[in-house]
């Protein structure tokens, strides 16, 4: 299977299907999460979000997909366009029905259903002709799923629940489809098949992922461009190439240190002591 990171950069002269524009997000009235954000996913491309624990990507997110408000946050400025159409504020389900999906956690599937029936509840825009070569899809990019089609979904393993969890969302046939941590949790091998499958749906389909993810070197070897976001503002955006001959980015994200004392745009120190001591 071809993967796309290589070329396309993901720059020049493509429509953007979604864009984020200086985005700045507060919880609870006075901590700013996002402070000034923007960021860009052009139409069928993959674009990844990297960066350290509490940098703002999940709350990202919950702002395109409109989950704030449950978590007392809000989007104090900024504006977030689907197709050079606001999208800011919306309903969940309204941004939803627009064709912009958040996968599920791996837990978010019916444990007591079989894989077959986790499919088979799900709604599908397109009909039911459509549905059925949808489903012989998912079973042709997951052979697991399909050799467990009739099996209990809660006694799979995290990783087959999550291949379930990213079918369920395929069958939504989204236009922008936004994943949290993919390889949360996940064996390697596991997080390989997911990403080539992303990268397939991507090729084949033509859906657009906006993918945030902590396995940087995974993320990058599918993503057509790169965001690297820390305490809540864009640290560095390129290409995969791009970020991969950054000596920081080689450093912090990808575990690559060929040059000792690099200093990053953030605070290299400060990164390693928090990412020691788990803070
Ligand atoms: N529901 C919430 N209420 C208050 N603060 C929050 C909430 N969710 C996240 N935060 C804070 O916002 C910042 C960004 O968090 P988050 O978006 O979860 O980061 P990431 O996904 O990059 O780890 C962190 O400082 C976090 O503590
Ligand atoms: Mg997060």
């Amino acid at each position: 299977m071809e993967r796309s990171g290589s070329h396309g950069d993901g720059t020049g002269g493509e429509r953007n299907i979604l864009d984020v524009r200086q985005i700045e997000v507060v919880y609870n009235k006075v901590q700013i999460a996002l402070a000034g954000v923007s960021l860009a996913v052009p139409e069928g491309k993959i674009v990844a979000v990297l960066g350290p624990n509490g940098a703002g990507k999940t709350t990202m997110l919950r702002a395109i997909s409109g989950f704030l408000p449950s978590e007392s946050g809000k989007v104090t400025d900024g504006e977030i366009l689907l197709d050079g159409q606001s999208i800011k504020g919306l309903q969940p389900h309204v941004v939803a029905r627009k064709g912009v999906c958040i996968m599920p956690e791996a837990q978010a599937i019916f444990a007591s259903l079989t894989v077959a029936d986790n499919l088979r509840v799900m709604p599908h825009p397109a009909g039911e002709q459509s549905r059925a070569e949808t489903v012989e899809r998912i079973y042709t990019l997951f052979p697991r799923l399909a050799e467990r089609k009739n099996q209990t979904a809660g006694y799979m393993s995290g990783g087959e629940r999550k291949m379930l969890a990213m079918s369920r969302s395929l069958l939504l046939q989204p236009r922008v489809l936004m994943i949290d941590e993919l390889s949360f949790g996940l064996a390697p091998v596991i997080v390989d098949q997911l990403i080539e499958v992303l990268a397939e749906i991507n090729r084949t389909v033509g859906t657009s992922v906006l993918l945030v993810e902590q396995n940087a070197a995974a993320a990058l070897s599918i993503a057509h461009r790169a965001y690297i976001i820390e305490s809540g503002r864009v640290a560095f955006t390129g290409t995969p190439d791009q970020l991969r001959d950054n000596p920081a980015v080689r450093e912090l994200y990808l575990g690559l240190s060929d040059q000792a004392g690099v200093k990053s745009y953030a605070d290299v120190t400060q990164y390693r002591r928090k990412r020691r001591w788990g803070g």
